[in-house]
């Protein structure tokens, strides 16, 4: 079996997260490729896989264009095996209000790009502030301070559970396997 897993990320977060899936995968044995949109030419064909993990951000209110191009442009492809689609961003780590605007965000992105992955996941991203420039710094203290996360700009905070996507993973395996 082979997997691949295509990831969009603008401050490094979705990145972390699909490195930590593919580790957790590879460790049962499994092949992985991992391909970062933003590395890639938008004519890029997905390599031959027997599923297919997407994983990209939130960053007001859409993912990455390089994610929504590529999914777009191979959306037979992803139509045509399992799949499933890691939304990153930190609405998920919210409360319900925040968690239905993110799911009209992906909802949108499934409605633009014509893919309806096997399973959506909601992932909590973090505030990376080590990696804003200053108005984000700026912008990202005031989200934070609304929802009572903290605003020391001098380090980076995770909102990922971790155990969740190692149990998201497991599953996913498993029911491929089965
Ligand atoms: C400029 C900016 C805009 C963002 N907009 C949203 C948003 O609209 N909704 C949300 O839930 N999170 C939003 N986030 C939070 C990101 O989704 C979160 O930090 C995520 O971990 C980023 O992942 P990445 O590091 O892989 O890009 C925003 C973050 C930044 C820096």
């Amino acid at each position: 079996m082979k997997l691949l897993i295509l990831y969009g990320s603008t401050e490094g977060q979705t990145r972390k997260i699909a490195r930590f899936i593919a580790d957790r995968i590879q460790a049962k044995g499994i092949m992985v490729d991992v391909v970062d949109a933003a590395s890639v030419k938008p004519d890029f064909c997905l390599p031959l896989a027997d599923a297919i993990i997407v994983a990209a951000s939130v960053h007001l209110g859409s993912y990455q264009s390089a994610i929504q191009h590529l999914v777009t442009a191979n959306r037979d492809v992803l139509q045509a095996i399992p799949t499933a689609f890691l939304s990153v961003s930190l609405a998920a780590a919210g409360d319900a209000d925040d968690l239905q605007d993110v799911k009209a965000c992906a909802e949108r992105f499934v409605s633009v790009t014509g893919w309806m992955p096997g399973r959506i996941e909601h992932v909590a991203g973090a505030f990376r502030y080590t990696e804003y420039d200053f108005f984000k710094r700026w912008i990202m203290k005031v989200i934070a301070r609304q929802h009572g996360q903290p605003t020391d700009a001098s380090q980076d905070y995770e909102l990922t559970d971790w155990l969740a996507l190692e149990l998201f993973a497991d599953e996913f395996i498993g029911q491929l396997e089965a």
